[in-house]
C-alpha cells in the first residue's frame, strides 16, 4: 500500500527536471512574464509560452474562441508581439520562476523553414530550458501552403534547420490532421528533434450561428480542442510512443488526473494542459497533480516511471521511463 505522500510525480525531458507533469500548453495563457510565473506559482511544472513569430501578428479579429460544450473551437491566429518582446517577457519569467526551478519552454513558429531558423536563434538568447517548434503553420515557400507537419519529408526539414540554429534542446509539436503521425514522428526524431509535442488542435471545425446563418468565428473556421478530441490525442500519443524512443509531451483534452494518467501510461513522461484552464481555473494544474497522486497511490504505483507506458505494447520504444532523458 502507497500512501498518495509517498508518490513521486518528478518527470525530466532532456535533462530538464519537472517537479510534477503538468505543462501549459502553448496559447491559453503565456504571452507575458507575470502569467507564466502566475501559472508555475498556482503548480504547473513547466510553463510554455504563446508561439511567437519573427515579427509581431495581429490575429483575427473577435470572436475567436467559442465554447462549444464538447470542447472548444479557436481561430486566433497566432496572434503575438514577436520574438523580440518574447524575448524580454521570457527573461521577466526566468527571473520570477528560477527560485521555484519550473522550466520555461519558449514555442515558436514561422511561415518558412528559414524564418524557423532565424527564431529558434533570435528566441535562443533569452535561454529558455526547452524550445517547442509550432510546426502546425502553414508553410508559404510550398507551392499549395500545406501545414509543415503534414508530411514526414518538411517536417524533417525544418525540425533539421531549427536544430542547427540553437543549442538548447527542441521539442517538435506535431499536428494529428496526418495520415501517419508516427511517420511524421520518425522522420522529426530522425532530423534531430530531442522531444515531441502531440497534438496541437484538430480540424478545422466550424460552428453556425443558425439565428444569424452565419459561422460562428470571424475566420469561419477553426481548431478544436477540449475533451472531444481526448481519444483522438491518446491514439496519436500511443503511435508516437510506439515509433520512436524520445520524450513525448501529450497534450489534447487532459482535464483532470485520470486524464494524465491515461495520457502518461500510453508512453507521454508529461502532459500538456490548454483547454482545462478555461474550465477548472488556473488552479488546474494543482488540481490535476493531487488527482493523479491519489489515483496512482490507489493503483499502487509510486513513480511516474512505473505508470509511464503501461499500455504501450511489449518492446515499443516508448515503453517504461529509462528513455526520458
Ligand atoms: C485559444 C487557443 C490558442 C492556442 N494557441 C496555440 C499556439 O499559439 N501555439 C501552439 O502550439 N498551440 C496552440 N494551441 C493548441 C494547444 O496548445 C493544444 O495543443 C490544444 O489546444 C490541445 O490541447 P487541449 O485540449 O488541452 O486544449 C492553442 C489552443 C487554444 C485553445
Amino acid at each position: 500500500m502507497i500512501s498518495p505522500e509517498q508518490v513521486d510525480l518528478s518527470t525530466e525531458i532532456c535533462g530538464v527536471r519537472l517537479a510534477n507533469p503538468t505543462i501549459l500548453a502553448s496559447g491559453v495563457l503565456g504571452l507575458s512574464g507575470d502569467v507564466l510565473a502566475r501559472v508555475a506559482r498556482s503548480g504547473a511544472g513547466a510553463v510554455v509560452t504563446k508561439s511567437c513569430s519573427l515579427k509581431p501578428r495581429v490575429g483575427h479579429p473577435n470572436p475567436v474562441v467559442v465554447d462549444y460544450g464538447a470542447g472548444v473551437l479557436n481561430a486566433v491566429g497566432l496572434a503575438n508581439p514577436g520574438v523580440e518582446a518574447m524575448v524580454a517577457e521570457i527573461r521577466r519569467a526566468r527571473e520570477m520562476l528560477a527560485p521555484a526551478g519550473v522550466p520555461i519552454i519558449a514555442s515558436i513558429f514561422a511561415n518558412s523553414i528559414y524564418d524557423f531558423g532565424t527564431t529558434a536563434r533570435y528566441i535562443s538568447e533569452a535561454e529558455p530550458d526547452l524550445i517547442e517548434a509550432n510546426i502546425s503553420c502553414p508553410n508559404v515557400e510550398e507551392e499549395f501552403g500545406q501545414i509543415f507537419s503534414s508530411t514526414p519529408y518538411v517536417a524533417g526539414q525544418v525540425t533539421r534547420r531549427v536544430k542547427s540554429s540553437t543549442r538548447i534542446p527542441v521539442i517538435v509539436k506535431l499536428s494529428p490532421n496526418v495520415p501517419s503521425i508516427a511517420d511524421v514522428a520518425r522522420a522529426v526524431v530522425a532530423a534531430g528533434a530531442d522531444a515531441i509535442s502531440a497534438i496541437n488542435t484538430v480540424g478545422p471545425g466550424m460552428l453556425v450561428d443558425v439565428e444569424t446563418a452565419t459561422p460562428v468565428l470571424s475566420n469561419r473556421v477553426g481548431g478544436m480542442s477540449g475533451p472531444a478530441i481526448r481519444p483522438l490525442a491518446i491514439r496519436c500519443v500511443y503511435d508516437i510512443c510506439a515509433a520512436v524512443s524520445v520524450p513525448v509531451i501529450g497534450i489534447g483534452g487532459v482535464s483532470d488526473g485520470r486524464d494524465a494518467a491515461e495520457m502518461i501510461s500510453v508512453g507521454a513522461c508529461a502532459v500538456g494542459v490548454g483547454t482545462a484552464v478555461y474550465r477548472r481555473g488556473i488552479e488546474v494544474f494543482g488540481l490535476i497533480t493531487e488527482e493523479l497522486r491519489q489515483l496512482m497511490a490507489r493503483i499502487g504505483l509510486g513513480s511516474l516511471a512505473d505508470l509511464r507506458g503501461r499500455a504501450l505494447p511489449e518492446g515499443a520504444p516508448g515503453k517504461g521511463g529509462r528513455r526520458a532523458r
